[in-house]
Order: C-alpha cells, then sequence, then structure tokens
C-alpha cells in the first residue's frame, strides 16, 4: 500500500499555506513546499524571490524552480511508496503559470515550460484555489516578493485556469472566494473525501509524461 500525493495550487495569497498545513495534520502527512528555499538550488531561488536587484534570465529561472522539484523528486517517491501521504504546497502547475504569465520567447512555449518537469511524479489530485483578486490584494503580507502585484497575478490566474486541464479527474477548481479558512478545509476534504485519497491505495505512481 502506498500514500497519497496530495497538492494545492493557487495565486499568492490565496491560503495554500494554511490549507496545507490543515490537510496534512488532518492526513498525517508530510508536507512539502515548492520552493524548497532550503536546498542549495532553493537558496538561488529565494534570494530571487525576495530581491528585486537579483537578475536571472527568465528562462534561467524556470530551470531553477523545475530543478528544486528534481533535488526533493526522489525521497517524494520513497516516502509514498513506505506509505506516507504527501501533501505539498505548489509544483509545477506554478511553474508553468509564472513562467508563461511572463511572455515573450520561450515563455510562450508551453512545450518548452513543460520540458523540464516531464518524469516528476503526479499528484493523484490537485486543489486549485480560485479567488478574487480584490481580497487577496487585501490579505496580510501582499505585495512583498517579486510576482506579488495586481496586475501580474491576474495574468498567472489566467494562465493557471488555461494549463488546467478540467477534463483531467486528477484537477479540482475550488472557488474560496470569501470563505473562511474552516468553510475551505470543508471543501477540500470532500474532494479528498470522494476520491478515498483518505486511505492509503495499491495504484501504481502516476508519473508526468
Ligand atoms: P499562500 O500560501 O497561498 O500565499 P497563506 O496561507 O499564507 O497563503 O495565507 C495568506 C494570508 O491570508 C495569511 O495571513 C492567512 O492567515 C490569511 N488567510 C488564509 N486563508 C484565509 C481565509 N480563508 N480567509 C481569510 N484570510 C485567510
Ligand atoms: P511561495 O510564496 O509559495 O513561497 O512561492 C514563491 C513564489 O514563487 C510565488 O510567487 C510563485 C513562484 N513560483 C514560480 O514562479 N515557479 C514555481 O515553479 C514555483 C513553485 C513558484
Ligand atoms: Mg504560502
Amino acid at each position: 500500500m502506498r500514500g497519497n500525493l496530495i497538492l494545492i495550487e493557487g495565486l499568492d495569497r490565496s491560503g495554500k499555506s494554511t490549507q496545507a498545513t490543515i490537510l496534512a495534520e488532518k492526513l498525517d502527512a508530510q508536507l512539502i513546499k515548492f520552493p524548497d528555499r532550503s536546498t542549495p538550488i532553493g537558496q538561488i531561488i529565494n534570494r530571487y524571490l525576495v530581491d528585486r536587484d537579483f537578475h536571472l534570465p527568465d528562462q534561467a529561472a524556470h530551470l531553477l524552480f523545475s530543478a528544486n522539484r528534481w533535488e526533493l523528486a526522489n525521497s517524494l517517491v520513497e516516502s509514498l511508496q513506505a506509505g506516507k501521504n504527501i501533501v505539498m504546497d505548489r509544483y509545477i502547475y506554478s511553474g508553468i503559470a509564472y513562467s508563461l504569465a511572463k511572455k515573450g520567447a520561450e515563455m510562450d512555449s508551453h512545450e518548452w515550460l513543460y520540458g523540464p518537469d516531464r518524469g516528476l511524479p503526479k499528484p493523484d489530485l490537485t486543489l486549485f484555489l480560485t479567488i478574487s483578486l480584490e481580497e487577496l490584494s487585501s490579505r496580510k503580507g501582499y505585495g512583498e516578493e517579486r510576482y506579488e502585484q495586481l496586475e501580474f497575478q491576474s495574468k498567472v490566474k489566467e494562465c493557471f485556469l488555461k494549463i488546467l486541464d478540467s477534463s483531467d479527474p486528477t484537477i479540482a477548481i475550488v472557488d474560496v472566494d470569501g470563505l473562511s479558512i474552516d468553510e475551505v478545509t470543508g471543501k477540500l476534504w470532500s474532494e479528498i473525501h470522494i476520491r478515498g485519497l483518505d486511505q492509503s491505495s495499491n495504484n501504481k505512481i502516476t508519473y508526468f509524461q
């Protein structure tokens, strides 16, 4: 029997980390956050995010975020195989949506952006939190890091909705606008429960193709 891999995606300050922490506790799961700023590559990413004077070409930034996922890929698969549930806070959909929103050259090519993530383990369920930009901008800490500007977030939201395939049964788009933390948890839990993902399974782990 293996553990389940559940991903929470969404815009900056949409409530991902809050919900990932609550769900990890409910599922007795390991919590993995991307970018993982503690690894060697994660430290470069952190500098890029907090210091607007630290420049990287968009292509290089994109590849670093993907490389950061590969740094943890083996241990992630090992944990699942050992029966441990994993809740993830951001993953490849953030990687593609934020780069796609930058526009120009390789950033316009979904194929190019997706390429480096092929082969990573695919979540059993991706929960995408949708929220209005008005509610986002009112949340604490908003605007501190690179990318936290409303105009850019609105492009990212468009890009997320473009790349998240609504016919993929592993993807659920969950509207959390105006909901309390508990109400959001209730909605997410029902998506997990109806798919039986609160129980371990012997399904094969799938990978992004
Ligand atoms: P993210 O990880 O998506 O950036 P966080 O979980 O860190 O978002 O939440 C951003 C801020 O919004 C935090 O101050 C958090 O306490 C608050 N917050 C999270 N969920 C809600 C909610 N449902 N209603 C109101 N505030 C919330
Ligand atoms: P965080 O606020 O969840 O720590 O994420 C930091 C920022 O990094 C956030 O603005 C989204 C962005 N990001 C990417 O641009 N590409 C990625 O692959 C990931 C995981 C995050
Ligand atoms: Mg967060």
